[in-house]
């Protein structure tokens, strides 16, 4: 993979593909962590003289233009950062697009509308992609790869765009494979794992593939619940997936023949229901009474969990370990980022949740030695998946 040090780019018109799908609340960015990590490799290619074509997603708007998943506020956003006009074209390849690219100067930026206004960005037909691409290639003379968080979706911005043009990966692409590898190829240990998040099912590939690499396998968060009920004990009205109690046991048998640590929590705070304020109280995770459902673990998982990163060399966490929206089910998640913080261990958090979890509870994001910008691609990755996004620009 070459990097964009090795393409001239000077005069030149280069589409960089970012990942800035940052959540909104309105026209509200509440978490711009994205827009940031994008903003070095824009930065240079500008100081090199190139005209920078931006080109990205926000939601999923599912191929039709969708006011509320407009970028116009991440340009707002995007230029602030950048200190310099950013030209936001209000469609993707149409005439606004293409003045917008055709005005841009030695130097300038601009942003594209949500690449996902179109069809052919997430079509699941070669030839519709294709032609999609075609129209994006058009615009541009150069591509650069730099929306780490999209490398794991076949679209053609990500995966055929690349097949047209001269390529290299952006810096944040490079650095979010070189710390990925890290974890891949001989971590130093003990290596441990932290995964919470809703869905046990999101996470199935990836628990597969760590229970061969780590040393420890920490378990929090809405998908504990599958883990507690799949040991036999009822868990009231928390979040279980059923259909994953097979999987999940032989998870659970894996890492036994494996001698993985495999740590689920001891104590939840059970709640009546889910809200912010709901009333809550402590309780075994063994005895989570049948009208109640835990949106956070207890204080002696917490210290549980922090004594097992205690002594971590490598560790990667991805997913909260509670509703961390709601104050009062933040403390597992924050204690959880405070080991991590106090650790001397190579730390990485995986993007996402738990990213936006860092940021909103004030941690100090350099705590960390890595925090990604990829849940899903992260998430892959580790599963030990061919991305699409990093295979094209391999090519
Ligand atoms: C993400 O939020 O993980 C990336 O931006 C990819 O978004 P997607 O899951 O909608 O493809």
């Amino acid at each position: 993979m070459i990097g964009i040090d090795d393409l001239d780019v000077k005069g030149r018109r280069v589409f960089v593909r970012a990942d800035l799908n940052v959540p909104l609340e309105g026209e509200t960015i509440t978490d711009d962590g994205r827009i940031r990590a994008s903003v070095p490799t824009i930065r240079k290619l500008l100081e090199r003289g190139a005209k920078v074509i931006v080109g990205a997603h926000l939601g999923r708007p599912k191929g039709s233009p969708t006011p509320k998943y407009s970028l116009a506020p991440v340009a707002r956003r995007l230029s602030e950062l950048l200190g310099e006009d950013v030209a936001f074209a209000t469609d993707v390849v149409g005439e606004s697009a293409k003045s917008t690219v055709d005005a841009l100067q030695d130097g300038q930026v601009a942003l594209l509308e949500n690449l996902r206004f179109e069809p052919g960005e997430e079509s699941k037909d070669d030839a519709v992609r294709g032609e999609f691409a075609d129209k994006l290639a058009a615009l541009a003379e150069l591509y650069v790869g730099d929306g780490f968080g999209a490398v794991h979706r076949k679209h053609a911005s990500v995966y055929d765009l690349p097949k047209r043009l001269p390529h290299a990966a952006g810096d944040l692409v490079l650095t979010e494979v070189e710390v990925l590898k890290k974890l891949t190829e001989d971590p130093a240990r003990p290596y441990v794992v932290v995964l919470g998040g809703a869905k046990v099912s999101d996470k199935l590939g990836v628990i597969a593939n760590l229970l061969s690499k780590v040393d420890r396998l920490l378990i929090g968060g809405g998908m504990a619940y599958t883990f507690l009920k799949a040991q036999g004990h009822e868990v009231g009205k928390s979040l279980l997936q059923e259909d994953q109690l097979d999987q999940v046991r032989g998870f659970l048998n894996e890492a036994v023949t494996r001698g993985v640590d495999l740590v689920l929590p001891v104590d939840v705070l059970a709640a009546t229901h889910f809200a912010a304020d709901a009333p809550h109280e402590v309780v075994d995770a063994t005895a989570i009474p049948a009208d109640r459902e835990g949106l956070d673990i207890g204080p002696r998982t917490r210290e549980l969990f922090a004594s097992k990163l205690s002594d971590a060399r490598t560790v990667f966490w991805n997913g909260p370990m509670g509703v961390f929206e709601f104050d009062a089910f933040s403390g597992g998640t924050r204690a959880v980022a405070e080991a991590l913080v106090g650790s001397d261990a190579f730390t990485v958090v995986g993007g996402g949740d738990s990213a936006a979890a860092v940021r909103r509870l004030g941690l100090p994001e350099d705590g960390f030695s890595h925090i990604s910008t990829g849940g899903g691609a992260s998430l892959e990755y580790l599963e030990g998946k061919t991305l699409p996004g990093l295979a094209a620009l391999e090519e």
